[in-house]
């Protein structure tokens, strides 16, 4: 058994196609290090015609996603497996992701992510489910898949196996703008007649290692 389950739940399915089938979480994946599965909220919808969304009472733009087939299908999806796992709606009121709450994330054994559409959801689905929410940023994407992809990625990239050693995120450290701390460089030594700082080459690990402390940025 992997790790660590997702459970995607949205209205495009297919929008994770490439993502779980490319790089580093497909080969996770294969390696049962992480499992993910992806639903179609609309395989709970009712009618002929699946209706998963509609125009909000009291007028204004736009649609709304329906409580019954949302809450529907994060109910069954929860009821597979042993555990219901940490439910997380993708909304950009939720509150910020950031690499304190990635970390965190990382040591579950479950999560249930909930992808939005359109202008929002009824807000019963929220007082029926009761979820944590979350926003990857202060802009609006046309869809919370997005932003479960940002989550999917930063977390399963710190489960135990999934980066090699070259690879490793261990010595990873997050400025106070994140990222790594200080300037990189590769092949050529030369370009457009900018040179590597000469030190990098020096194999004096003590001294590249003062000159990164002192380039931090
Ligand atoms: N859905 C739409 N915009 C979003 C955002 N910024 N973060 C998370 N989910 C979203």
């Amino acid at each position: 058994m992997a790790a660590l389950r997702f459970d995607l739940l949205t209205l495009f399915p297919s929008l994770f196609d490439g993502f779980l089938t490319e790089s580093i979480l497909s080969r996770a994946i294969e390696k049962a290090l992480v499992e993910v599965n992806r639903w179609d909220i609309r395989d709970w919808a009712q009618g002929k015609h699946k209706q998963v969304d509609d125009r909000p009472f009291g007028g204004g733009p736009g649609m709304v996603l329906m409580a019954p087939p949302v809450v529907s299908a994060v109910e069954a999806v929860q009821a597979l497996g042993e555990r219901p796992g940490r439910l997380i709606v993708l909304t950009p009121q939720g509150r910020r992701l950031d690499q304190n709450l990635v970390q965190e994330l990382a040591q579950e054994s479950r999560i249930v992510l909930l992808c939005g559409r359109y202008e929002g959801f009824d807000e019963r689905i929220f007082e029926t489910l009761e979820p944590e929410t979350l926003s990857i940023g202060d802009y609006i994407l046309s869809g919370g898949e997005v932003a479960a992809m940002a989550v999917v990625d930063a977390v399963m990239r710190l489960l135990p196996g999934v980066l090699g050693d070259a690879e490793s995120a261990v010595d990873e450290s997050f400025g106070p703008d994140g990222g790594l701390e200080y300037p990189q460089y590769t092949r050529p030594r030369t370009y457009r007649g900018r040179d590597i700082p000469e030190i990098l080459l020096s194999g004096n690990h003590a001294a590249i290692a003062r000159w990164r402390r002192e380039h931090r940025r």
